[in-house]
């Protein structure tokens, strides 16, 4: 288990099939799901990536390390089990000196899917760590509380405008005033180029509700639970808010809450990546 300032990873070594094998395995991750490629410096992306335009390095240079991962097309070298057989490989260099430390030392891409079992929450914390998963680990680095608290943006960087595939605490404005080109939404065919993606993701245990009903007497939002004056009061900005997002959500799970509301944040584009999680955390299946 490596720390990010996004949210925990499981590390293996891009290049050891057994390691990359135990990682689908000890999530219960279908096959399919890419795995997002780690590195420590700007100099390893040719081991990865067969070709990248122009602007995704002008995006390496502004946000790596950080959490912004670049979708880019793979050398064959990277193996397949990987990319989950597409032709596409997701990359970045994450903003966390432990896990920069290792990564350096080590001399190699290490691969790492957020350190939850398959749609559950992702940690930002080692309490966060399920005993199931932990079985599997040889290591746990601790590192802290994430400072981020959201998985990262995943870009894909193959067309010539960029286009999100997965919201983050790095948004289509930064990303626009960084290389001066528009951001892409992206459509149905954007969808399926990322097959990590689920409706219901990120869900916590708790049947949790949105409800744009200020919640109590406290100000700012919050969750409440239905038979206890508890609330747990979150943070206003989006990234206070962010950041203790899924700690709240490790929270009502461990205290075994079976119902709880959320009071719905702003409807503005500064909170879209916290409503992606949000409305993937409440979708009933
Ligand atoms: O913040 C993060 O990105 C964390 C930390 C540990 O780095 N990692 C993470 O990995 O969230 P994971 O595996 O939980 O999510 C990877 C996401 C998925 O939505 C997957 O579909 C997408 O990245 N992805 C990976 N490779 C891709 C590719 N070649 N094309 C499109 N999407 C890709
Ligand atoms: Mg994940």
């Amino acid at each position: 288990m490596i720390p990010t300032e996004t949210v925990y990873g499981l590390g293996a070594r891009m290049r050891d099939p057994l390691a990359v094998a135990s990682i689908f395995r000890a999530k219960g991750r279908p096959a399919n799901h890419p795995l997002i490629v780690h590195l420590h410096d700007l100099s390893q992306l040719g081991e990865i990536a067969a070709s990248w335009p122009e602007y995704a390095l002008e995006l390496a240079a502004n946000f790596w390390p950080g959490p912004l991962t670049l979708v880019l097309p793979k050398r064959s070298s990277v193996p397949d089990e990987v990319t989950g057989g597409l032709d596409t490989v997701a990359v970045r260099i994450p903003n966390h000196p432990l896990t920069l430390a290792l990564l350096r030392e080590l001399g190699e891409p290490v691969v790492a899917p957020s350190a939850n079992l398959f749609t559950e929450v992702s940690p930002t914390r080692i309490e966060h760590l399920s005993p199931k998963l932990l079985d599997s680990v040889a290591m746990v680095l601790d590192g802290g509380p994430s400072e981020v608290g959201i998985e990262s943006t995943v870009l894909d960087c193959t067309l010539e405008e960029p286009v999100i595939l997965r919201p983050g605490s790095v948004g289509s404005q930064d990303i626009q005033e960084a290389i001066g080109l528009a951001v892409g939404t992206g459509g149905l065919d954007e969808k399926k180029k990322s097959p990590g993606h689920h409706p219901r993701h990120y869900a916590p245990q708790v049947t949790l509700h949105l409800t744009d009903e200020p919640l109590g007497d406290r100000p700012g939002l919050g969750f409440a639970l239905p038979t206890t004056p508890f609330q747990i009061c979150m943070p206003g900005g989006v990234p206070d808010f962010a950041r203790a997002l899924y700690d709240a959500l490790h929270q009502l799970d461990r205290m075994g809450i079976q119902e709880a509301w959320i009071q719905a944040p702003p409807r503005t584009g500064d909170w879209e990546a916290v409503w992606d999680r949000l409305t993937r955390a409440t979708h009933r299946v």
